[in-house]
């Protein structure tokens, strides 16, 4: 089983993929911190090959070839490093084969830009979560022009571009409380087992 979550930055994505993992027992996947350690390296070195990267997931905690990154790629210039390797379609290409064969393992909510569109259209729940600008860019305690920048640059890339699934279901988190997000979610997943 696999809950695709998918929305811009700031969306509150992390925090409701954590809970809603955590109420049904499936493992929680970050894909903005797989393009993020591809974006630490590209900083050192532009031609480096994302395939080649041992990009690996212990808990809360981020291995980029045996570094713990946690920290360094939560950054907001790692974001924007991030937002822009990202719409590489060779960067795009290794992350969706490593998703796709993490996703393979057990049950997932994934979060991302793509996991409803292209990651895995045939996942079983697919939600778009949103909120306002304002509020996303308080939550990330950047500047709103920063973020509508990102938003931007994500969602007019040629290669899969962020945009929701036809079949996505959209939840606006704008002055939502997590525990009614999560709700909203856990009740999706229970309406398809
Ligand atoms: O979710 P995040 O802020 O950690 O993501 C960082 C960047 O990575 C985001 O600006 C766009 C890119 N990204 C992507 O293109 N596709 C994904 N599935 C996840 C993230």
């Amino acid at each position: 089983m696999l809950v695709a979550l998918d929305g811009p930055a700031g969306a509150g994505k992390s925090t409701v993929a954590r809970a809603v993992a955590e109420a049904l027992g499936f493992t929680y996947l970050d894909t903005g911190a797989m393009y993020r350690c591809v974006g630490l390296r590209a900083a050192v070195d532009p031609d480096v090959d994302a395939a080649t990267l041992d990009i690996r997931f212990d808990g809360e905690r981020v291995l980029l070839d045996g570094e713990d990154v946690s920290d360094t790629i939560r950054t907001p210039e790692a974001g924007q490093v991030a937002s822009r390797i990202a719409t590489d379609p060779a960067v795009r290409e290794a992350l969706v084969t490593a998703q796709r064969r993490i996703i393979a393992t057990g049950d997932f909510v994934a979060e991302g830009r793509d996991i409803g569109t292209v990651v895995a259209p045939d996942a079983e729940v697919k939600v778009w979560l949103t909120a306002s600008a304002e509020e996303r860019a308080r939550r990330r305690e950047i500047p709103v022009q920063e973020l509508t920048e990102r938003d931007e640059r994500d969602a007019s890339r040629e290669t899969s571009p962020m945009k929701p699934a036809d079949d996505a279901v959209e939840v606006d988190t704008t002055g939502l409380a997590i525990d009614e997000v999560v709700a909203r979610i856990v009740g999706l997943v229970g309406a398809v087992r």
